[in-house]
């Protein structure tokens, strides 16, 4: 199945994603609030052009547009949280991990099956932000307004996580299709992974460099252990 290979097969980029200074310090309540509300002036440049990419994915490939929904475009989340924290969206500048992802969504702007792997991943993230969100309300002082972005789906986050999954799994695409949705997810994985450095680590460099440290079942707990229930 499709999606049990996009999960089974990038636990270890997620778990390299996971400790990277921007959400390993949201996750821990140790960002600083303009630390916080950068992230958010960063997502919004990436994520507008996401969403660009994704309606012309959308339009070339009626597979994809069956799966993508509208309320699944995430800078409209971004720029009401940008607006909350009284952003000006033209004055925001790309650091260079921001410009080499918009520069790697440019580059496969027509391959919307790649595009689709990106999509996976920045709605997958969603779960996790969903926590992360929690913490952030509370070290700033937050309800929903400047936090839509971690948590756009709210309650319904786990059911539509599924049906977004099952929908996936039940298209019909061959292996080679597949492929290119899975290297979608890895070049998402690894470019959100180099949001926080100024020089790119390739998915090799990265798995090398974490390699001994990096521990599957560790990890799986490490879930439950680090990360507080949003009902708890
Ligand atoms: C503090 C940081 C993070 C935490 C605590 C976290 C936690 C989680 C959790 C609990 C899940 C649900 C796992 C499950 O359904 O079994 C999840 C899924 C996921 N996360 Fe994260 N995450 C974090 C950061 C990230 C980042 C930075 C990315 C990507 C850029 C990411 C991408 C994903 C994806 C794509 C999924 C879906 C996995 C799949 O089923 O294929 N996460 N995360």
């Amino acid at each position: 199945m499709l999606t049990k290979r996009l999960k089974d097969d990038n636990w270890a980029l997620h778990q390299i994603a996971e400790r990277q200074e921007t959400p390993g310090s949201l996750i821990k309540g140790q960002m600083p609030r303009e630390g916080y509300v950068g992230m958010i002036a960063q997502q919004v440049l990436i994520n507008r052009v996401l969403d660009d990419a994704m309606r012309g994915a959308i339009k070339s490939d009626p597979r994809v547009g069956e799966l993508v929904l509208e309320e699944q475009m995430l800078s409209p989340y971004l720029i009401e949280d940008a607006a909350y924290f009284g952003l000006d969206l033209d004055a925001i500048e790309p650091n260079p991990g921001t410009a080499r992802f918009i520069e790697h969504i440019g580059a496969h702007k027509d391959q919307p099956l790649h595009l689709l792997g990106l999509h996976y991943v920045r709605l997958g993230a969603c779960n996790g932000n969903r926590f992360v969100a929690r913490v952030v309300r509370k070290a700033y002082e937050l309800g929903e307004e400047g936090t839509r972005y971690l948590d756009p789906f709210g309650e319904t986050q786990r059911d539509k996580w599924m049906e977004f999954k099952n929908a996936l799994d039940a298209m019909p695409f061959d292996e080679a299709e597949q492929d290119q949705v899975f290297d979608g997810t890895r070049a998402a994985y690894v470019a959100a992974i180099n949001l926080d450095l100024d020089e790119a680590m390739s998915a090799e460099a990265l798995l090398e460099q974490h390699g001994k440290t990096l521990d599957k079942k560790a990890f799986e707990e490490g879930h439950s252990v680090h990360v507080p229930s949003p009902h708890g």
